[in-house]
């Protein structure tokens, strides 16, 4: 007999505390073999720093991790001339990307890539995506043969040869592993200690993310592990662009009922598309943090949301350039980059009219349609279903 709806959600709830059970197990054996693991985080901007000092607080706690956490600064020249790596390293804080907030003295800034990334076996990569390939190549064949991975990137790279997520990117530049983190996590409150959840996205080896779940998870930070790496990755890069939409409809001060329309509708693409593209991306993915939480926060709060709405509110007069200058100080927009990578691949595909939506906040984005037009595409019905896995025309 098929479980009842209480079951289901006790067998999940068993299912997670299960996961923290086993974790525990591996990292005492991991100490008993003497394998330490050392973390680097590569990257220091608003996202990079709150991972960081999560980090360092649970590596001082659990003995299978060096107390030393290094995380990796693109070195700045501050406005009163000193440099923000030596700053961070003096008062313990990223005075640039994440100010008031102490990270924990077991946090070492290093400016030196190379240097920061040789010794760690567990590698954090938090930059904005369009880094990414640069930082790969310059360590490539210069980390540990047994290094791990995770991404907690949003984004994607769009080559000749198709869509590339972020961290197939990692993995094959670097030859190693690669998980991903992704979810509700405005990493502003997150830096507060504001509770919230976040899911890791896995292939194969459930002890690695359990690792990874052990290393990022706080009473304020609950995280669990799914295994569908693409599914995580593509609810995580693809909800920016539908936060895009959302600040348009904040701008243009179209009210709650259009705005949960068009994160109605978002939802509806963003799952439509990851099937398509990977069609082994589960269902029950866009019910987990990275899903349809992520994708609330973040057309409620979040830059995205916020830049696009001020581009609205100036009738598209002001480019996503100019006001992410103005209004990020230094910090990156990803969805305005992202819309135009899934707008060339639905391009390239023949897909544009399967994704009204996502096509539209393209055109906006790049000056074809007014802002308004995010509620006037001719047809909002959906043009097809996903059956099993493959998509059908209606
Ligand atoms: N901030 C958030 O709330 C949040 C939450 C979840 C995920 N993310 C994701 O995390 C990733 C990193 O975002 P963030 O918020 O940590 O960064 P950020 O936008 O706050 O900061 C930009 C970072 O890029 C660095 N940078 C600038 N030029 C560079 C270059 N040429 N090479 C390498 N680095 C350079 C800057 O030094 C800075 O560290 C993004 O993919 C973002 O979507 C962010």
């Amino acid at each position: 007999m098929a479980p009842s709806a209480q079951q289901q959600l006790e067998i999940e709830g068993q299912g997670r505390r299960e996961s923290a059970v086993v974790s525990n197990g591996a990292a005492d054996e991991a100490v008993a073999g003497g394998a330490k693991s050392r973390v680097t985080v590569v990257g220091s901007g608003n996202w990079g720093s709150v991972a960081s000092k999560l980090i360092a607080s649970n590596a001082l706690k659990l003995p299978s991790f060096h107390d030393e956490v290094r995380m990796w600064v693109f070195e700045e020249t501050l406005p009163n001339g000193e440099k923000l790596s030596e700053v961070i390293n003096q008062i313990n804080e990223n005075v640039k990307y994440l100010p008031g907030i102490k990270l924990g003295k077991n946090v070492v800034a290093d400016p030196d890539l190379e240097h920061a990334v040789r010794d760690a076996n567990m590698l954090v990569f938090v930059t904005p995506h369009q880094f990414v390939e640069g930082i790969c190549k310059r360590i490539a064949g210069k980390i540990r043969k047994d290094a791990e991975a995770i991404s907690l990137i949003k984004g994607m790279e769009v080559k000749m040869e198709g869509p590339c997520m972020i961290s197939s990117l990692i993995s094959q530049e670097l030859q190693i592993n690669c998980c991903v983190l992704m979810g509700a996590n405005i990493a502003n409150e997150i830096s507060v200690e504001k509770f919230s959840e976040a899911t890791v996205g896995y292939r194969g080896n459930k002890e690695i993310a359990e690792r990874w779940v052990q290393l990022f998870n706080h009473p304020y930070f609950m995280v669990s592990a799914v295994q569908d790496v693409e599914g995580v990755e593509l609810c995580g890069t693809l909800k920016n662009v539908v936060a895009i939409a959302a600040g348009f409809v904040d701008g243009l001060e179209m009210g709650n009922n259009t705005k949960a329309a068009i994160m109605r509708i978002g939802l509806r693409e963003m799952k439509a598309f990851s099937k398509l593209l990977f069609p082994s991306v589960k269902d029950s993915t866009f019910f987990e943090s990275c899903g349809v939480a992520d994708l609330i926060t973040t057309c409620l709060g979040g830059r995205n949301r916020k830049c696009a709405e001020a581009f609205a509110r100036n009738g598209g007069k002001r480019s996503f350039d100019e006001l992410e200058a103005e209004m990020l100080q230094g910090q990156k927009l990803q969805g305005v980059s992202t819309a135009k990578e899934v707008y060339e691949v639905l391009r390239h595909r023949g897909w544009l009219e399967l994704f009204p939506l996502f096509a539209t906040v393209h055109e906006i984005c790049s000056g074809h349609y007014p802002p308004s037009a995010i509620v006037e595409y001719s047809d909002h019905t959906p043009k097809f279903s996903l059956l099993e896995g493959s998509a059908r025309i209606l």
